[in-house]
């Protein structure tokens, strides 16, 4: 087999067999074939596509360049989720307690942040002394006994991608669904879970910036995931404006932890009940969402979800003193209101630049400190006057406060009219197919 030959064959539209593209994909992760090759092939790829099988393919064949995590030392279904990155996007930290309350194991590996996006390890680490370095026996006993544990993305899990990634990051080749599809998945898969929960988000703060297009990159993935034997659901959720009302590592902790004291923002409960319900379906511990999520806002109001997500930061090494009262977390020195100049309806929310506000604040992964960050006072469709506070920015840094709250201000649209605000869950993708909600 010539690499000139496969990409010849992609180039004219033809389709690749597995040995093809598993030849590809172990070339390039062993090195033999140049990047210059390789980036020739994924241009082929988003000019002339992949179908299901080849994408599978392509998926499986980067699931097995590094380890694939046996997880068999762990009892029971083990269930999953996955979101591809949103601003202020705190679910996996409120969902990880509420489904292992109710006896479903959660075995995560977790990422720090992408882009704009923060990442639930940077997160979790606003407690002093969690790590999510835990042996693998470690991880394992940790899952049996208590049903949750979150470790840290091990370096040798899916290599080709780590590759493939870096090489499509600057040949333009990143927005492909298969592309996408393959890379999400193989992590996934390589992580071992018996049922995977994608939350796929849709609009300015995501990947995906139309509707459409979260739809059938959700319907790609499920579709892998379910070939492969693996019991697959995407959400596809709302990314036109922040997710709750908290952007930035501590402050985000402290809202899933009032949420999970069942104080918490509405839009980010319901996207919370609604991805775990399908994780607790899929681990068959309800027949259907509507019983789990009678269940899991059981978890709420008798408070074993809280219970738990201390029990888990304990375990992992962290003080958890901080769950049950959130005023031990360290604070930021300086805050400052940003308000609005002028009067009317919040008609846009450019999410990926509020994103881009809380980095220039530090509230992502660009510097260790956790105390940073906004909380967010008016969402889309808010009604408001000249002056009205908008949101709330903490910083460290005066230089930093004032360049991010003019970021912040650009991040807003105020108009006369009210506008239709969209629903923040726009549907469900099972093997079924879409089903919108
Ligand atoms: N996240 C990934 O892991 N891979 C992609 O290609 C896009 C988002």
């Amino acid at each position: 087999m010539r690499m000139y030959d496969l990409i010849s064959k992609k180039k004219n539209g033809q389709r690749l067999s597995d040995e093809e593209i598993q030849f590809i994909i172990k070339g390039y992760t062993d090195g033999e074939i140049p990047d210059y090759q390789m980036s020739a092939f994924l241009m082929a790829v988003c000019l002339k596509g992949m179908d299901t099988e080849e994408t599978i393919a392509m998926t499986m064949a980067m699931a097995h360049s590094g380890d694939m995590l046996d997880l068999s030392a762990i009892h029971g279904i083990k269930a999953d989720k996955h979101s591809t990155g949103g601003v202020g996007d705190k679910t996996s930290l409120i969902i990880g307690p509420m489904v292992a309350s109710l006896g479903v194991p959660v075995a995560k590996m977790s990422g720090r942040g992408l882009g704009h996006t923060g990442g639930t390890i940077d997160k979790l680490e606003s407690f002093e002394g969690f790590t999510t370095e835990l042996s693998e026996q470690k991880f394992f006993d940790n899952v049996n006994q208590m049903k949750l544990a979150i470790i840290g993305q091990t370096a040798n899990l899916a290599p080709a991608d780590k590759k493939i990634y870096a090489l499509r990051d600057v040949t333009a080749t990143i927005d492909n669904i298969s592309l996408i599809s393959s890379s999400i998945m193989s992590k996934k898969i390589a992580a071992g879970a018996d049922v995977i929960v994608l939350d796929v988000k849709s609009g300015s703060g995501a990947f995906m910036k139309t509707l459409e297009g979260s739809i059938e990159l959700a319907e790609t993935m499920v579709k892998i995931g379910n070939g492969v034997g693996r019991e697959t659901y995407a959400v596809i959720s709302d990314m036109n404006q922040p997710l709750g009302s908290a952007v930035g590592n501590n402050l985000e902790v402290i809202e899933a932890i009032d949420t999970l004291r069942g104080n918490g923002p509405e839009d980010l409960l319901d996207a919370s009940l609604t991805l775990a319900s399908y994780m607790v379906v899929g681990a068959k511990h309800a027949k259907t969402p509507e019983e789990a999520r009678e269940m899991l806002l059981g978890t709420i109001k008798d408070g074993s979800a809280l219970n738990k997500f201390a029990e888990f930061v304990r375990a992992q090494g962290g003080d958890d003193r901080a769950v049950f009262d959130t005023s031990l977390f360290p604070k930021a020195n300086l805050q400052k209101e940003v308000c609005a100049v002028k009067e009317g309806y919040i008609t846009e929310i450019h999410t990926d630049e509020i994103g881009m506000t809380s980095l220039i604040l530090g509230g992502g992964r660009e510097t260790k400190e956790s105390v940073i960050g906004m909380k967010i006072h008016k969402k889309l469709g808010d009604k408001v006057e000249v002056g009205t506070p908008l949101a709330t920015l903490y910083a460290n840094d005066a230089s930093k406060l004032e360049a991010a709250s003019e970021r912040f201000l650009c991040a807003y649209t105020i108009g006369e009219e009210k506008p239709e605000v969209p629903n923040h869950i726009y549907g469900i993708v099972t093997k079924d197919g879409y089903q919108a909600y």
